[in-house]
Parts: structure tokens; sequence; C-alpha cells
């Protein structure tokens, strides 16, 4: 057993080992269940005491030089292999997808640009919302149809915990913490009970805006609104304002633009108006000012609510607003390449 030994360290301090072909081969031969080292192991454990004695050293320099080897390349060649694919420089590379920027954000971001050059700042909000902030700061009376299952997902009655329907509680949140001059714009998600389908949605979202100071006035409204829709749509769209309701504004309007499909000799897009709404805008009520504690004796604002689906129809001229939320890539990969 001593010569074999002496015989298997000649051996291995001789291999040369080059390639993973090579150490695979090594691996068999020595390290493996049936292997050489393995063999002379449960060979040794046979042998008398004085053998073991003296046959021990040349099995443990047998044992270390088999060992030595396999750490010092088992990690070299694999590594090696991949470099020798990485190396190959006629490989086609491999083709990095590229993702987009989902069209409502397009837009989102776009309104936003447009109102920070205005001087006004994002404010975000809550989704889960209590009745105060939706509903009843701003001057819903208490029977008004949109407090009503139908319209609102409640998620807990009494107290009243909600999915806001409108960002418009965010005028609210922060008409509470800070005082005027405040300008901001709110963008968010809006939950409302209502029918899937080609144009409306359980869920859907807007873009808020207030303005209050001392001395502001429908006039500031038109001009701050004229000047964001000449920015989104272009110069030559007009825009025209209709009285309107909504409880937490007076008097309140809705704007409407000039179709930019038809401008305006008729199509289903304006349903033969020539128009489309756009938004809906007043004077703050000054029971929503008090009810944030703010003097409407002073201080007046203006405020406005817009959904970021129906402007993302208008500018991408897309008539299913499901598709939004369908994450079908053949319709979000055509907005790829697309920079407002
Ligand atoms: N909150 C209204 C809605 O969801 C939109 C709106 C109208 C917001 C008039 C306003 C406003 O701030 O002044 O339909």
């Amino acid at each position: 057993m001593k010569d074999k030994l002496k015989q298997y360290i000649e051996e291995v301090k001789k291999l040369q080992i080059k390639s993973l072909n090579d150490l695979n081969e090594f691996k068999n031969k020595f390290l493996s269940k049936n292997g050489i080292l393995n063999s002379v192991l449960n060979e040794f454990k046979l042998l008398s005491k004085d053998e073991k004695k003296e046959i021990g050293k040349y099995l443990n320099e047998f044992k270390d030089l088999v060992e030595k080897i396999w750490n010092e390349n088992k990690d070299l060649f694999k590594i090696k292999d991949i470099k020798e694919e990485i190396d190959d420089l006629t490989r086609p590379p491999k083709q990095l997808e590229l993702g987009a920027i989902h069209p409502l954000s397009i837009i989102k971001n776009k309104i936003i640009e447009i109102f920070l050059r205005m001087g006004y700042v994002v404010v975000d909000g809550p989704e889960i919302e209590d009745d105060w902030h939706v509903f009843s700061a701003l001057n819903f009376p208490p029977d008004h149809p949109a407090r009503d299952m139908q319209d609102t997902f409640f998620i807990h009655k009494d107290p009243d915990i909600l999915l806001r329907t409108h960002t418009s509680s965010v005028q609210i949140r922060i008409m509470e913490k800070q005082k005027p001059p405040i300008r901001a714009i709110m963008p968010g998600r809006v939950y409302r009970n209502e029918t899937i389908s080609a144009r409306s949605h359980c869920f859907f979202h807007q873009v808020e805006g207030l303005y209050v100071d001392e001395k502001v006035s429908f006039a500031d409204l038109k001009q701050n609104l004229f000047f964001f829709v000449q920015e989104m749509f272009g110069k030559d769209v007009k825009v025209r304002f209709r009285p309107s309701f909504f409880p937490f504004t007076e008097p309140s309007a809705e704007m409407d633009i000039s179709c930019l499909i038809c401008h305006g000799s008729g199509c289903s897009m304006c349903k033969n108006t020539g128009w489309v709404e756009i938004l809906g805008c007043g004077m703050v009520h000054p029971n929503v000012l008090e009810n944030c504690n703010i003097n409407s004796n002073i201080y007046k604002g203006f405020a406005f609510g817009m959904g970021i689906e129906r402007i993302t129809n208008l500018k991408f001229k897309v008539k299913d607003i499901r598709l939004f939320s369908e994450n079908d890539l053949r319709f979000l990969n055509q907005f790829v390449s697309v920079v407002l």
C-alpha cells in the first residue's frame, strides 16, 4: 500500500489541470464516491496499528495534495468557462427591454410640471379617508347622494371610514395644517362604486388644485386654467366656462375646451357639440374655509379638479379607460418613446 500511495503522490504532483474537462476527470478519478481517495481510506482502516503508523503519513500527504488541487482549481475553471463565453465577441448582444412610462403618469407628470411653473406645490393625501375630509368639511349636506353606498366604498360605518371619492379631501387636509397663502396641486387615485365600462371605472385619477390668499378672484382662476390648457393642448385651443354646482365652491363652473379631434365641426368625442368638458372649478365656499379655521372675510380662494383619464384620452385619443388598468403590453408599449 505504501508503494501504491507513493505512486499516486507522484501522479498527482505531475498533474496539470488546464481545462474544466481536466478538472472533471481529476474529480472523477480521485474524489468521487468510488474514486481512489475513498478506496485508499477504506483500505487504510483495515491495517494494523503499526502499519497505520508507517503508512499514515503517505496517506495524509496524498489526501492533502488531492484536496489542494481541488480547492485551487474548482472555482477557477467556472470563471474561465464563463469568460470564454464572454470573449466571443461575435455573439449578438442581449436585448435590453425598454420600459415605458404609463400614459396616465405621463399626463400626470405634465400637469404637475405646468403647475409647478405657476408656483404651485405638489401635496399628497390619504386614499383611505373619513367622512369629514371627503364630505362634511367640503360642505356636503348630510343627505347628499354622493354619501350613498351606491357611490362610495365604505370600509367602516360609525365612524365612517371610506375610500375617497375625489381628491378634494386633500384641500381640507392642507387648509387644516397650513395658513394662507396656499397654492397647491394634489394628484391621486380616487374610488367610486361604479360599473366598469369604456367610460367609467371603480377607480380613476384626479388632480385637485387650490389657491387661497387675500385677494384671489375668479379672474385668477380663469387665467391659471387658461394657461394650463394652452400649455397642455396648444395655443389654438379655446376654453369656455359654464355655470355649474359643487357644494364646496360658490360660484361653481365647468370648463370646456374646443374639441381637439374635429376642431368644432362635430364628432363622437364631443358629442357633436364642438366642446369637451375637462374640469370642475369655482371659488372656495366660505363654509369650507371656516371649517378649516380660515377667516373667510379676509381670505378667498379658488379650487379646481380634473380627471387624469379624461385629459389622457383627449391627448392620446384613447377611447376606453379600461385599457389603463389592464396592463396589456400591446397598449403600454405604444408609449415607450412619448415625451411631452
Ligand atoms: N371633486 C369634484 C369631482 O370629483 C371635482 C371638482 C369640482 C373639484 C370643482 C374642485 C372644484 O376643486 O372646485 O367631481
